[in-house]
């Protein structure tokens, strides 16, 4: 990361404290690594975001509907997904610093360097031959390739290194009151699973016809090695995942149509095309026929934010063996010959998009500092320039002085417009520094009460991106206001 990122992304970071968007966990304890709460703003943000996933998911397309399975699920979904036996990450540890790596992440980065060196070849091969390497696990040549390629613990800088060992990334835990009888199950690491082993009941109950989608929203846990970059990578987060259930041999169809969607979609929140990017996977998942990430341009570089996969019939055809219940669908339509298409188990395309990394995406975004003023006058501002869709606080009404009555009309207008739109009151300090506050958390309109006010029930209202004021009458502000901020402006951009 250049200096000048690195600096943008420490402002993004503390400005999402500071101002009441994301907290480290349990910090009066110091924190907890890779665990993060969201503050008043935040949990505004997060929850407009998750609003609008769903809503572009389950209205948007009559032929998906929503589910909300538990976190635990049976244990053997998870021998039947493959997570037990193979979601892993190859760890390493640094015999003097005593850090822990991900033996994989330690060889990206040294890549990364040999590339901004120049050395573009030698980096394309390190690649090559560590992703080899994975493919066949062979776990005592990757540590061989970090030690022959002189690769150092950032810490102690020495290259003594244990075995390179696979970890399994799921959290476990016991259910049941008495120890003897307890048994494990796990913390789920994904939420696609509740919605494959419960397809037939969805189908059903919904009276859906493939192809259709079970989209879901819910927390996830991995027990990550290295967590880096804020909320980017987390042990607890949450995902907001589409199965797409469809006729074998259409499914590649069906893959395309979903990555455009999805790309429309991120670009309909405001993210400009030039910082999202497509990255083909080349190395398939065991399940895969085709995968895909969609990357936005972070301070820290392109990331994925969502992975748009093609899973075949994969994970209904293993809960079908484990649980040895039919997960066949029988198709009643008809085929190019005019025959139904009959009994099979349906091929799946999913979308998979991160809460948090969404949010992040967002705030990195919206973060904006200018330069504002002439001459003596000229200052540094800073404000979030959210889409009032997304903004935590639509509104903030104030009245120009705590007295003469203005704080009681303030008021009436505040008690008028609370149940249509989350908007906050605010009479403490001067009216530039109330107005700065609200630029801070991103609140797209400020309405300032002031003697004309009681003259006339008008108001000036002031836009935050432009910082224009304008009068407007007090019967007119839900209009203007709820014109802005309904979802509608971002839908109709899909
Ligand atoms: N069901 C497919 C699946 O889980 P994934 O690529 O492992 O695929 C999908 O995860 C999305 O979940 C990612 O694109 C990312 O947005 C989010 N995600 C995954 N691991 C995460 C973590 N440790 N912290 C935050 N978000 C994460």
């Amino acid at each position: 990361m250049a200096t000048d990122d690195k600096d943008l992304f420490k402002k993004i970071v503390s400005h999402a404290k500071e101002y009441g968007f994301v907290f480290p966990s349990s910090e009066i304890y110091d924190g907890l690594q890779a665990v993060y709460d969201y503050g008043p703003y935040g949990a505004e943000l997060k929850k407009n975001l998750k609003d609008l996933w769903w809503q572009s998911m389950t209205r948007l397309n009559e032929n998906v509907v929503g589910l909300d399975a538990a976190i635990f699920m049976h244990p053997l979904t998870w021998k039947a997904s493959g997570h037990v036996d193979s979601f892993n990450d190859p760890m390493i540890d640094n015999k003097d610093s005593k850090k822990r790596y991900r033996a994989d992440n330690l060889i990206e980065d040294y890549a990364q360097r040999l590339e901004a060196e120049g050395k573009a070849d030698q980096a394309k091969a390190v690649l090559t031959e560590m992703n080899q390497l994975l493919e066949a696990e062979k776990l005592g040549e990757l540590r061989e390739l970090i030690v022959r390629e002189n690769i150092t613990c950032p810490i102690s800088g020495t290259a003594n290194w244990t075995e390179v060992r696979q970890f399994n990334l799921m959290f476990s835990t016991e259910v049941g009151s008495v120890a003897e009888d307890a048994s494990k199950i796990y913390l789920r690491p994904e939420t696609a699973q509740g919605i494959f082993v419960n397809f037939l009941s969805v189908q059903k109950t919904a009276r859906m016809k493939v192809p259709f989608g079970i989209a879901q929203i819910g927390k996830a846990f991995r027990n990550e090695i290295v967590a880096r970059q804020f909320i980017f990578r987390m042990r607890e987060f949450e995902q907001m995942e589409m199965q797409f259930f469809v006729r074998p041999g259409t499914e590649m169809q069906w893959y395309e149509h979903w990555r455009d969607v999805r790309v429309r979609w991120h670009k309909a929140l405001g993210i400009p095309a030039d910082n999202l990017r497509i990255h083909p996977h080349e190395k398939l998942a065991h399940y895969a026929n085709a995968a895909l990430d969609i990357e936005f341009k972070f301070p820290f570089g392109f990331k994925e934010i969502e992975g748009i996969h093609s899973r075949t019939d994969y994970d209904l055809k293993r809960h079908q063996e484990f649980s040895k219940k039919k997960q066949n669908y029988f198709d009643n339509d008809l085929n190019e010959e005019g025959k139904p298409y009959g009994n099979y188990v349906p091929y799946v395309v999913e979308t998979s998009v991160g809460a948090d990394r969404l949010f992040l995406m967002t705030l990195c975004n919206a973060y904006t500092e200018e330069t504002v003023g002439e001459g003596d006058q000229q200052k540094e501002r800073i404000y979030l320039k959210l889409h009032p869709a997304l903004a935590p606080v639509k509104a903030a009404i104030f009245p120009l002085v705590k007295k003469d009555g203005l704080p009681e009309k303030a008021m009436s207008i505040f008690n008028d417009l609370r149940y249509d739109f989350n908007i906050i009151y605010e009479e403490q300090q001067t009216i530039g520094k109330r107005y700065t506050r609200q630029d801070l958390i991103g609140t797209p309109f400020c309405i300032a009460v002031d003697y004309e006010t009681l003259e006339n029930d008008t108001v000036t209202i002031r836009y935050r991106d432009t910082m224009e004021q304008k009068r407007v009458p007090i019967s007119a502000l839900r209009e203007e206001i709820g014109r802005e901020v309904s979802v509608s402006n971002i839908f109709k951009n899909l």
